[in-house]
Formats: structure tokens, sequence, C-alpha cells
């Protein structure tokens, strides 16, 4: 009999497992606020249901073309970058795994060896370069990622006020505030279709349509860049309606499954990022386990959308889901 393979729940506990292992926890402290905006995006994730339709299913198409790519998910590898306990290459071999799952990657601070070595996987690769304070670095790294055949550049311009480890603010002496006008004029300068990561207003989304970018991400960092900084599900729906004409609209921080993709879809996301889910995954089992975390997160989508009878990602409507309220007082059965 074959191996069963390992579902969503199980890679990440398998990872969760190794990491521990070899000493490194990825626990939020409890009993503090620094987690308040994940818990709520997840509260809220919860609380939205789906109503299937059993009789005479058709199977759905996950399938997507993003930054002119045909993608078979829309589940794709938010912006990484390497941690001090993450071995070499490892975000090489998360690259492969996403290749191998038809998926795309996004790559944050790195130098150019590791970004070729990715490109070279024939995953797609989208650079974001960091709000440097110095100018030329950023036009040094956008011209880096266009000469080498990234498919988008962008920026995580939420890491203009520093980033934050626990509530510890730090990298203020590298990164800095960013003026519109100047990243109008760096956008107006590359061929490549530019992000902005980390809009949760509905001001920064319009601010990005002005001057120029063609996506933006509905992000908070995996809640690193401001300590009750909106959950991603609680600005997505606003700023979708505001812009979403306008740009492509992707969306992470906090969710973890294919029914979190599809309730993300439902509420105006082309696509939905996973950070620290890749990374639980690769810990579970390298690029295999990245491509299987992939797999399973498309197939739950697939599955979901096929039981709602959401043929394809574009028939997903806001009123694909529905919210139930939590119940007040005790639960009698
Ligand atoms: C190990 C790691 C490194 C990251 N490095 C970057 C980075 O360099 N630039 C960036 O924009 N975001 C970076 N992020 C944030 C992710 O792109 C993404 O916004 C976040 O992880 C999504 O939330 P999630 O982890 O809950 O899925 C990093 C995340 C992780 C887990």
């Amino acid at each position: 009999m074959s191996e069963e393979q390992l579902t969503i729940s199980e890679i990440y506990a398998k990872g969760k497992e190794n990491l521990e292992k070899s000493g490194v926890s990825l626990t939020f402290p409890p009993d503090s606020n620094i987690g308040a905006s994940s818990k709520e995006n997840r509260k809220y994730l919860d609380s939205l249901f789906f109503e299937p339709k059993f009789f005479d299913p058709v199977e759905a198409d996950t399938s997507l073309s993003l930054f002119g790519r045909r993608l078979r998910t829309p589940a794709f590898c938010s912006a990484l970058s390497m941690l001090p306990f993450m071995p070499e290459n490892c975000l090489v071999d998360i690259a492969r795994g996403i290749g191998n799952a038809g998926s795309l990657m996004m790559l944050g601070i790195g130098g150019s060896g590791e970004l070729q070595n990715a490109i070279d996987t024939g995953t797609p690769i989208v650079k974001i370069v960091k709000p440097y304070r110095k100018t030329e670095l950023i036009y040094e790294k956008v011209r880096d990622a266009e000469s080498r055949g990234c498919v988008a550049v962008g920026m995580d311009i939420d890491h203009s006020l520093g980033r934050l480890r626990g509530d510890r603010v730090d990298g203020t002496e590298i990164r800095g505030p960013q003026r519109s006008d100047e990243l109008k004029q760096l956008i107006s300068q590359t061929k490549l279709p530019f992000i902005i990561k980390g809009v949760l207003s509905i001001s920064d989304a319009q601010k990005a349509v002005e001057i120029g970018a063609s996506v933006i991400v509905v992000s908070n960092h995996a809640a690193n860049s401001l300590l009750f900084g909106l959950p991603s599900m609680i600005a997505l729906p606003r700023i979708a309606d505001s812009v979403g004409k306008k740009l492509t609209v992707l969306v992470d921080s906090g969710f973890k499954t294919g029914n979190d993709v599809f309730k993300a879809l439902a509420f105006g996301a082309a696509a939905v990022g996973f950070g620290w889910s890749m990374v639980l995954a690769f810990a579970a089992d390298g690029s295999s386990g990245v491509e299987l975390l992939v797999n399973q997160i498309t197939a739950e989508l697939c599955r979901t959308m096929t039981a709602v009878g959401c043929p394809n990602l574009s028939t997903i409507k806001r009123s694909s889901v529905i919210q139930v309220p939590p119940m007040k007082g005790e639960r009698s059965f």
C-alpha cells in the first residue's frame, strides 16, 4: 500500500517539530499584543463559511495568468529572505518546489547570486526591493532584477519605518521613508510590472495607482511592520473595492490553507501569498515539502470551488462566502 501524503496541517506540524528539534521556535509570545493582527485575521477567516451544492459538480480550474505567466494555482510564495536558522541555498530549493507546483515566488533581501540561482530553476521570480534610504541602491537592485529575468519587481513600502522584531524596531539606519514622486520616477524607468507590497489603507492603494504600480500586495508583513496594523482580511475588501479595477490586488499575512485562499479571492484578491508556511514546509521535507504544501493547498481550493459551484477563479465572488457571527453565551446541544 502506498504511503499517504501529508495533509496541510500535518506538513505544518512536521515542519514545526523539525525546527523545534534544532532549537527554533516560531510561536509568538503569549499574552502580548504582538500577534494581535494575526489572531484577528484568523478569527475573521474562520467566521466565513461555504454553502455547498453537491448535485452535478463541475471540477474547478484553479489556473490563472500573473505577470504574463500561466500558473496552476493562485497560492504563491511571498517575499522571503534568509534568516540565520535557514540552511544555505534554502530559498533556491524553495523556488524549485514552488516551480514544480506551478506557482511563483517572490524574493526579498538577498544578493544577485541567489536571485540568479532561483531564476535558473525556471520558476517565475519576483524581486521585492527594500525601501532603502540610498536611492541609488534601489535603482541598482531594480536594474539587476530586470536584467536577470525577473517577471516583476517591487518594494515593501511597509518597512520604510524599520522592521519589527517582536516589539523592537530595527533597520532604520538602512531603510527610510519613501516619497511617492520619487517612486513614480523609479516605476517609469522599469519595463517590469511594479508591485507595492505592504498596503493596508485605501489611501496607500490609491497612491500606488497614481504612481503607476500595476500590482499591490495587501499585507502586514506577517505582523512585522506595525503592531495592530489592520489584519489583511479586514483591509482587503475595501481596498479591492477602491482600486481593484485599476490594478491587480494580491494579499498575504496569515493565510494557511486552500479554504483561506478561496476566502481571500472572494474578498477581491487575485492570488494569495504564503510566507512562514513555506518555511515550515521546507523544514518538513525540503523542496518536496514545499511542492506538496502548494499542491495540497491547491487541491483543497479546487475541491471547495467545485463544491461551492465556482468553475474557475473569476467566478469566486463575495457572495460565495457567508459570515457566521460568533455565538453569544453558552453553547447548548
Ligand atoms: C523568513 C521570512 C523572510 C521574509 N523576508 C521578507 C523580505 O525580505 N521582504 C518582504 O517584503 N517580506 C519578507 N517577508 C514577509 C513575507 O513576504 C510575507 O509578507 C509574510 O510572511 C506573509 O505572512 P505569513 O508568513 O503569515 O504567510 C519574510 C517572511 C519570512 C517568513
